[in-house]
C-alpha cells in the first residue's frame, strides 16, 4: 500500500474505533437536533442563533455531537452521557442512579440536563458559565437521555458488554442502538439520505402522533424540563426492547431491526420535540 493509503486506513480504523463509545450516533443526534430547531418559538431561535458558534453557521445540528468530541479531553464531561440503573430494575430513581462511578451525586444525564437548563435560565445576566456550551451540552443530553441503552444496566455498560451480530457484522448492543438502527433505516428506506428519515419522522409528529405530542412537551409542576420521566421510560424501554431478545452472541437480524425501528423513530422524535419544548420554556 502506498504511504497515503495507510494514512487514511488508520483514519478510518480510529474512527470506528472511537465510533463504539459515542451517544446516538452522529446522525441520532443531528436528526433530534434538526426536529428540535425546526420547533423553536421565535425568541428561542434568536437566542440559540445568539449563541451557536459562528462555525456552526446556525444550524444546531451541526454541533449536536460536540460533547461527544470534547469528552476525551473534558474527561469530567464523560459520565454525564448515561444514567444506568441496578440490573434488571427497569426503573430510573434519581437518588439511587444519578451518580457516577465515584458515587458522585448529580453526575449522570439527568443530573446534568437539570444543571445545564438552570445555567441556560440566566441567559441576558452576568454568568459565570459559558453559555454556548451550556447550549451544546443540553442539546446532546437531551438526545443521549432519550436513547434507551443510555439508561441501561450498570452492569453491562448500557450494552456495551454485550457482543451481538448485527446481520453479519460483529457489534456490541450498545452501538447497535446508538447507531445501527438508524443507518440500516436509512440504507434500506431513505435512499442513504438522513433528510428523508427527519422528514418521515416529522411528518408522523403532525399526524400519527399528533395526540401525543402535548404530553411529551409537557413537565408536571410547570418544570422547565422533566429529565426524570425521559430516564425512566428509557430504561423501561430498554427493557422492554433493546435488552429483549439480545443475550451476549445473538445474532441480530430483521426481525429485531424491523421492531425496535418504530422505538428508535419515536425516541428521537420525542428527544427533538423535548429539546424544543425546554428551550421554548428557557427563552421566554
Ligand atoms: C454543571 O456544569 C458545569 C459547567 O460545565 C460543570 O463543571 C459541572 O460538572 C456540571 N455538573 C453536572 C452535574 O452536570
Ligand atoms: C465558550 O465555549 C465555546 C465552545 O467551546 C468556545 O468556542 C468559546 O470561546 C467559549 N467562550 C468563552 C467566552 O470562553
Ligand atoms: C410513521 O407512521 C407510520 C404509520 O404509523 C409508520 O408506518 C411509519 O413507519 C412511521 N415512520 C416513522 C419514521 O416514524
Ligand atoms: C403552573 O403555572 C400556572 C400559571 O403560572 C398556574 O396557574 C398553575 O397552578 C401551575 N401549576 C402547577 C402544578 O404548579
Ligand atoms: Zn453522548
Amino acid at each position: 500500500m502506498e504511504h497515503n493509503k495507510i494514512i487514511l486506513v488508520t483514519i478510518i480504523s480510529f474512527m470506528f474505533l472511537f465510533q463504539n463509545i459515542q451517544g446516538w450516533g452522529t446522525d441520532g443526534h443531528a436528526i433530534t437536533c434538526k426536529i428540535a430547531q425546526s420547533r423553536l418559538s421565535d425568541t428561542a431561535a434568536a437566542a440559540v442563533k445568539k449563541l451557536l458558534p459562528d462555525y456552526a453557521q446556525n444550524d444546531l445540528s451541526s454541533v449536536c455531537s460536540w460533547a461527544d468530541r470534547v469528552k476525551f479531553y473534558l474527561k469530567w464531561s464523560s459520565a454525564l452521557h448515561f444514567a444506568d440503573t441496578p440490573p434488571k430494575l427497569c426503573t430510573f430513581q434519581y437518588d439511587r442512579d444519578c451518580k457516577d462511578l465515584n458515587g458522585v451525586k448529580d453526575r449522570c444525564v439527568v443530573g446534568a440536563i437539570n444543571n445545564y437548563t438552570t445555567q441556560l435560565l440566566d441567559y441576558g445576566k452576568d454568568t459565570k458559565y459559558n453559555l454556548t456550551q451550556a447550549l451544546l451540552f443540553l442539546s446532546h443530553f437531551m438526545g443521549d437521555v432519550h436513547q434507551p441503552l443510555h439508561t441501561g444496566f450498570t452492569t453491562d455498560k448500557g450494552g456495551n458488554l454485550i457482543d451481538v451480530h448485527w446481520f453479519t457484522r460483529k457489534q456490541n448492543l450498545h452501538h447497535v442502538w446508538d447507531a445501527n438502527i438508524i443507518e440500516t433505516a436509512e440504507e434500506r428506506f431513505y435512499d442513504t439520505n438522513i433528510d428523508k428519515y427527519i422528514s418521515a419522522i416529522q411528518e408522523n409528529i403532525t399526524k400519527t402522533w399528533s395526540d401525543e405530542v402535548a404530553g411529551w412537551e409537557a413537565c408536571s409542576s410547570n418544570k422547565t424540563t422533566c429529565p426524570d420521566i425521559y430516564a425512566s421510560e428509557g430504561i423501561k424501554a430498554a427493557c422492554q426492547w433493546a435488552y429483549k431478545d439480545a443475550p451476549e452472541d445473538s445474532v441480530l437480524e430483521d426481525d429485531y431491526f424491523l421492531s425496535r425501528l418504530p422505538i428508535v423513530s419515536l425516541r428521537l422524535a420525542e428527544g427533538g420535540v423535548r429539546l424544543a419544548a425546554t428551550l421554548n420554556r428557557i427563552f421566554q
